[in-house]
């Protein structure tokens, strides 16, 4: 079994980090456009392997797509990230003509992949690479809500002074400072409703921080965070490999459900080694389902500069 991660900065690095950590598949390929880095960070990462016991190989490229040939998955995170100030959507013109010649390369080499994107602005780069592709809808997954839901998570068991993972919380929505929901009222520790442990005002400060989280970080680090990220794409990757049927929250090719046709955004969705194999309906209120139209409204118009910009041709 061999994936391949596109993209030896933070996030690609982090993400091949986590997956030979775990020795998730036996062959990571790591593949960036400047000449020696993925080498040399897949080499350093090699390094660990004494120390940390795992058996998985790590390999870095310079731009070798043949080394990916017969790739499982690949996730990709080329790109340029955000720098403090900027938003997701700000990426947009950069990461497109990117995103779209990595996928090419990638199928060309592996035309039964299944294909997980983290490069921003996320939603609309995982529209591309399936329009642009033609693959099969289930083999093109966003990675945004998992991150998302996990610093939300974070969020509120920081505040109820409990265990992250004895939470069940997830954000919906675009992958977006002001597009993703995260839904709060859902949220549960341990089958409770977190509402019982918080007041109105707190449960919004949770939902605040959540949608802010990204930005927070690249105001702290001056570029956009990757431990979380990286081990979200990871987490992903090993729910497809091993067949786990997990939840996430995950961009995904909607044909009415949620009431949206025609975008990727962000659902709960069951990830196995289909890709994402089906849609998790919930029962949203009025209220949830006005901010989720909202969001893809929003997602939409980013859609939008693709056709504008020749990208994507209707
Ligand atoms: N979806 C999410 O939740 C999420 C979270 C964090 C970051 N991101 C996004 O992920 C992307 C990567 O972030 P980062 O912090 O790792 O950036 P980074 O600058 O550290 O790494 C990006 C890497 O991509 C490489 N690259 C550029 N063009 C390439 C090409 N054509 N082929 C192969 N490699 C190429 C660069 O050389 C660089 O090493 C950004 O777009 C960022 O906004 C998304």
């Amino acid at each position: 079994m061999k994936i391949t991660v596109v993209g030896a900065g933070a996030v690609g690095a982090t993400t091949a980090d986590n997956l030979v950590r775990k020795n998730v598949a036996e062959e990571i390929i790591l593949l960036d456009i400047k000449e020696g880095f993925a080498e040399g960070k897949a080499q350093d990462m090699m390094q660990t392997s004494a120390l940390l016991g795992f058996d998985a190989k790590i390999k870095g490229v310079t731009n070798d797509y043949l080394a990916t040939a017969g790739s499982t998955v690949a996730v990709i995170t080329s790109g340029i990230p955000r720098k403090p100030g900027m938003t997701r959507e700000e990426l947009i013109g950069t990461n497109a003509n990117i995103v779209k010649t990595v996928v090419e390369n990638l199928i060309k080499h592996s035309p039964e992949i299944i294909i997980l994107i983290v490069s921003n602005p996320m939603d609309t780069m995982t529209y591309l690479a399936l329009k642009s592709s033609g693959l099969p809808k289930n083999r093109i997954i966003g990675m945004g809500g998992a991150l998302d839901s996990a610093r939300f998570k974070y969020q509120i068991s920081d505040k109820l002074n409990a265990s992250a993972n004895d939470l069940n919380a997830i954000v919906i929505g675009g992958h977006g400072d002001t597009t993703m929901i995260p839904l709060i009222k859902h949220a549960t520790w341990n089958s409770v409703p977190v509402a019982d442990f918080l007041t109105e005002e707190e449960e919004q400060e949770i939902v605040k921080k959540t949608m802010v989280g990204g930005a927070t970080l690249t105001a702290l680090i001056g570029t956009s965070a990757w431990y979380a990220p990286g081990a979200a794409a990871a987490a992903m990757v090993e729910s497809i490999v091993h067949n786990q049927n997990k939840l996430f929250t995950a961009s995904v090719y909607l044909e009415g459900e949620y009431g949206q046709e025609d975008i990727n955004i962000g659902v709960p969705v069951i990830i196995n080694n289909k890709g994402w194999d089906r849609i998790v309906p919930m029962n949203l209120s009025a209220e949830e389902e006005e901010l989720f139209k909202a969001s893809a409204d929003a997602v939409r118009k980013m859609n939008d500069v693709l056709y504008a910009e020749g990208v994507l041709k209707k």
